[in-house]
């Protein structure tokens, strides 16, 4: 049986991707700060923490395949490539990087991370969806706004965003962590059309069955006070949306699994 890693298995396409793996046989190994917490079916807890270098091994031990998920902090590049060198040679590597990964600000940190991946001398597949559609859904990001304001803000001028909805970035990710033919691969992943931000309103407004509008911002304005590192990387990111980097559409997911991707009209969201 093969047996997986799934790191951030709580997170977006951590958690989608551990019942797929669990439905086709695999013995999945979630990766989590916090074992005691775990209810996904299926899923053997293991504790596992970016921040706790001595969490790796054990995680790794054993297993036939790692699903990725990057920590977004500076130092990434350093762990991931520390990270795999902990695994076994044969380990399989599927990386969750982003659309767009070849920007090279700030310092090259995309393109680094997945040198690192590549480098590592194990067999990897590298993942590059667009924007998630769960940003909607997570209140860390637009699920707090949307709900509460009825307001949608976000620096975007005419930028359009192929919206990919997690659950498919994990059917793509279950297919190259268990079937043959992916080594060497680097998968585009997005939705099956890209939306405007005042589109992608209106659909948040069908979905929530009452208006939501799109407020464009600065960039500056969006980031408020956050600093540092993050505030680069994000700064980074509205550029790319403004430049329209994100609005190139895929058929990734229909090749690899044989069903259409999920729009953003497809999202579920609380009412
Ligand atoms: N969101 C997007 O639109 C988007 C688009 C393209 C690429 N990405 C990439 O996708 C990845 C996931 O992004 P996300 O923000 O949406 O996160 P997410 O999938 O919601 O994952 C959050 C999870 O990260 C885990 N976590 C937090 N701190 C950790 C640590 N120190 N060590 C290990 N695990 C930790 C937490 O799990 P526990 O509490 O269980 O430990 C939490 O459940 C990032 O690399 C991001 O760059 C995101």
């Amino acid at each position: 049986m093969t047996q997986v890693l799934v790191t951030q298995v709580r997170g977006k396409t951590g958690a989608p991707l551990s019942a797929l793996l669990v439905e086709r046989g695999a013995e999945v190994l979630g990766g989590t700060r916090d074992p005691e917490a775990l209810r996904l079916a299926g899923v053997t807890p293991v504790r596992f923490a970016w921040d706790e270098p001595d969490t790796w091994a054990p995680a790794l031990r054993d297993v036939d395949a790692v699903y990725l998920v990057r920590p977004d902090w500076e130092n990434a590049p350093e762990i991931i490539e520390a990270f795999l060198a902990e695994a076994e040679p044969s380990t399989r590597v599927v990386f969750l990087s982003e659309q767009d990964a070849d920007y090279t600000a700030p310092d090259g940190w995309s393109p680094r991370n997945e040198a690192a991946v590549r480098g590592s001398g194990r067999p990897w597949t590298i993942l590059r969806p667009s924007w998630f559609s769960q940003s909607f859904t997570d209140p860390r990001l637009f699920a707090g706004a949307v709900l509460d304001d009825g307001e949608l803000p976000f620096p975007a001028g005419d930028g359009r965003v192929a919206w990919i909805d997690a659950r498919d970035i994990a059917a793509v990710a279950a297919v190259a962590l268990t079937e043959d033919g992916h080594d060497g691969q680097t998968y585009e992943i997005t939705g099956p059309e890209a939306l405007t931000l005042p589109e992608t309103a209106e659909v948040l407004s069908t979905l929530l069955g009452r208006q939501v509008v799109h407020r464009d911002l600065s960039i500056d304005e969006a980031l408020g006070d956050s600093t540092g590192f993050a505030r680069e990387l994000d700064a980074l990111t509205f550029e790319r949306v403004t430049a329209g980097r994100f609005a190139p559409v895929t058929d990734t997911v229909e090749r690899l699994t044989g069903r259409s991707s999920r729009s953003l009209r497809d999202l579920d969201l609380p009412h």
